[in-house]
């Protein structure tokens, strides 16, 4: 247990408290850690969004909107214990109504891209929204990230957590079957921001949840991720065509650009990474561990500040993105547009396209079973 905050984090705690909205009418910082809900206004079909406010012992801070049940700020501190926002994103409802490539979100039904929109199950053919070039994404049009969730805080022990809820209806985005998710979201006192995902269904269908946090440790706004050093715990990866559907293959990345099972700077060969424009990695990697526990999955450290990283999933894959598609036209919290790079993401989940893929792990959920899938992003710093 512990029972005395070192100065450093107490001073995180502070300032963390200082900038927080509204902090003048909350609760004084108490060794325990802490949730607190606010308004984050009214989307435009008038449904009331919420901000939940998670604080830990130390002073991480991490905030979740109902809206996409996204992540909007994670305060994490440096090497010399100085905080910062080291997620993308925006500060109010209205620019994440807008358009903007999932800053943040919990993506579902179905994370990533399914080949032309097609799929079939139990003999029937499914037909969902092209709104990737010819192939689905991200659940379609409306997915679950432009959905207002139900939220519950749900703190055991003083360890600040929130569990948001969204029931998508039957053939909602052209899924079937009436389908309940969960994601809760525990900010544990060892700075790790915890992702524990349920879903059931009353029809069989498919499911891959995932959140697509873009993180940039030196925080945001603070230039690109391509001097970030990562590890992800693979050997292969699924290879894609030029419309980042995977081939199939199951492909060793020994000798290759994409292979990262040693700390590499994302950086070092991202130009001869293959691929249609605008470059970079947008690739799934079959984590060694092969899913099913919770496992150490990928690190990254920013040399500068220091911040670590670690991702651990129960997931068999993660898609590292690197924000190829950024380009300067958005504006994020920070008041700095999000030139390309500017954040990386590892989204946790199923192979792309795993439906059309029989060699590739199942994604489809029976009625009467559960869904489940965990995710934690451990923050430290060296
Ligand atoms: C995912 C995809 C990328 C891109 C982003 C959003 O990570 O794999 O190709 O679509 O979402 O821009």
């Amino acid at each position: 247990m512990r029972d005395r905050i070192p100065a450093v984090a107490a001073w995180a705690a502070l300032f963390a408290l200082a900038t927080a909205p509204g902090w003048a009418q909350t609760a004084a910082a108490s060794k325990g850690g802490r949730v607190e809900k606010s308004s984050f206004g009214t989307t435009k079909d008038g449904q009331p969004v919420d901000l939940y406010t998670l604080t830990n012992a130390n002073g991480v801070v991490a905030r979740i909107i109902t809206y996409g049940a996204l992540l909007t700020e994670l305060h994490v501190p440096d090497k010399a214990g100085k905080p910062a926002d080291v997620v993308l994103g925006f500060k109010s409802l209205d620019r994440y109504e807008g358009a903007h490539p999932y800053f943040g979100a919990t993506i579902g039904r179905v994370a990533n891209r399914i080949a032309k929109g097609k799929f079939k199950l139990l003999g029937q053919e499914y037909t969902l929204a092209t709104n990737n070039g010819p192939n689905h994404l991200h659940g379609g049009l409306k997915g679950f990230d432009k959905r207002v969730w139900k939220a519950q805080p749900v703190s055991v022990g003083g360890v600040p957590a929130v569990r948001f809820t969204y029931a998508s209806a039957d053939m909602e985005e052209g899924y079937p079957g009436a389908l309940t998710a969960t994601v809760t979201y525990t900010l544990t006192h060892a700075n790790e921001l915890r992702l524990e995902y349920t879903a059931v269904t009353d029809k069989p269908t498919i499911v891959n949840l995932t959140n697509h946090s873009y993180f940039n440790l030196a925080g945001d706004g603070q230039g690109t991720i391509l001097d970030h050093e990562l590890t992800i715990m693979a050997d292969r990866y699924t290879p894609v065509d030029d419309t980042l559907i995977p081939t199939g293959e199951i492909a060793s990345v020994r000798g290759t650009v994409m292979d990262f099972s040693r700390a590499t700077a994302i950086g070092a060969r991202i130009k001869d990474v293959p691929g249609p424009a605008p470059g970079g990695y947008d690739h799934n990697y079959v984590l060694s561990h092969g899913g099913g526990v919770l496992a150490m999955s990928a690190a990254v450290r920013d040399p500068q500040s220091g911040r670590v990283l670690e991702v651990l999933t129960s997931e068999p894959g993660i898609q590292l993105y690197t924000g190829n598609f950024l380009d300067g036209t958005i504006t994020g919290k920070a008041g700095v547009a999000y030139q390309k790079h500017a954040g990386f993401c590892l989204e946790t989940q199923h192979f792309p396209d795993s439906i059309n893929h029989p060699n590739f792990p199942p994604v489809v959920l029976q009625p009467g079973r559960t869904f489940k899938s965990t995710t934690v992003y451990r923050f430290s710093a060296r």
